[in-house]
């Protein structure tokens, strides 16, 4: 049997930058199949850039990033949802078609692929109506669907219950378990330490563009290894300025790093 897998990914020393600024710092990590990974970090730490360098949509600017499958494939087995999706203008319907038409996949195969993946995500009963005209969790949702028709190896999402009610959240999270559960590596970005606590195996915590931590994530929440994780976990990461008051003490040496 062929072991076509694409993992594991490894970065090496990936940095980022925009106009001589570093926004990713020499990032060195690997992902391995079969795990979620949860990627968190204060805002502007560079988790957004971080999964698109990933996803490929951005260039380290020096480092190397690999995916075991460097067949010139990879792009077809991931996928990415952003925070926010953009709908085509047409049915909910139409919308998992044109995902499944991209990628080549017949007419005939397409029905039964996007009736199931409607029926999972809980949208079959709108699969007549214009996607825009969705819900903001809706659209989600469909989002979802729309990359589980694809059943990519790997998917990455950007926070992608920002912004939803606790019961649209519960949805989300459900559809991303069930994703999980039929084999698609998740390595996704959340705000919401409740979730990283659902649906992580492991936890990557970024700070000002460095990785500071890629461990499981049980351990993460019982004793992080760096004190700005643990200052991030208890919620008192309140500004990174070392000058700060309100800094949390002890963390001075890896904030004037
Ligand atoms: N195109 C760009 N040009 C200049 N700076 C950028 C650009 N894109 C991102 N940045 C900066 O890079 C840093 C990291 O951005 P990023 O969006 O990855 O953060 P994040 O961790 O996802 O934050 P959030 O939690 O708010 O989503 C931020 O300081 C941001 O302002
Ligand atoms: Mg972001």
């Amino acid at each position: 049997m062929v072991d076509s897998s694409i993992l594991p990914l490894e970065l090496d020393n990936v940095s980022y930058e925009i106009d001589g600024k570093r926004l990713v710092k020499n990032v060195s990590c690997c992902f391995e199949a079969g795990r979620s990974t949860l990627v968190i970090g204060p805002n502007g730490a560079g988790k957004s850039l971080f999964l698109r360098l990933c996803h490929g949509l951005l260039q380290p600017s020096s480092g190397l990033l690999r995916w075991r499958g460097s067949d010139g494939q990879t792009g077809q087995r991931q996928a990415m949802v952003f925070q926010r999706p953009v709908m085509l203008r047409r049915s909910v319907w139409a919308n998992v078609g044109y995902a499944l038409s991209v990628k080549g996949v017949s007419r005939a195969e397409r029905e039964p692929i996007i009736n199931r993946v409607l029926q999972c995500t809980g949208l079959s009963r709108f699969e007549d109506i214009p996607a825009t005209r969705l819900s903001f969790g809706e659209q989600q949702r469909l989002a979802l669907a729309r990359v589980w028709a694809l059943s990519p190896q790997v998917l990455f999402l950007d926070e992608p219950t920002a912004s939803l009610d606790p019961p649209a959240t519960h949805q989300v999270e459900q559809i991303i378990t069930a994703i999980q559960s039929a084999g698609t590596r998740i390595i996704m970005t959340s705000h919401d330490l409740g979730q990283v606590q659902r649906l992580a195996d492991e936890v990557m915590f970024l700070h000002r563009g460095r990785l500071l931590e890629q461990t499981a994530a049980e351990q993460f929440f019982d004793c992080p290894q760096s004190d700005l994780a643990r200052a991030f976990t208890r919620g008192e990461l309140l500004w990174w300025h070392r000058k700060n008051p309100l800094h949390p003490p002890g963390i001075s040496k890896e904030i004037s790093r």
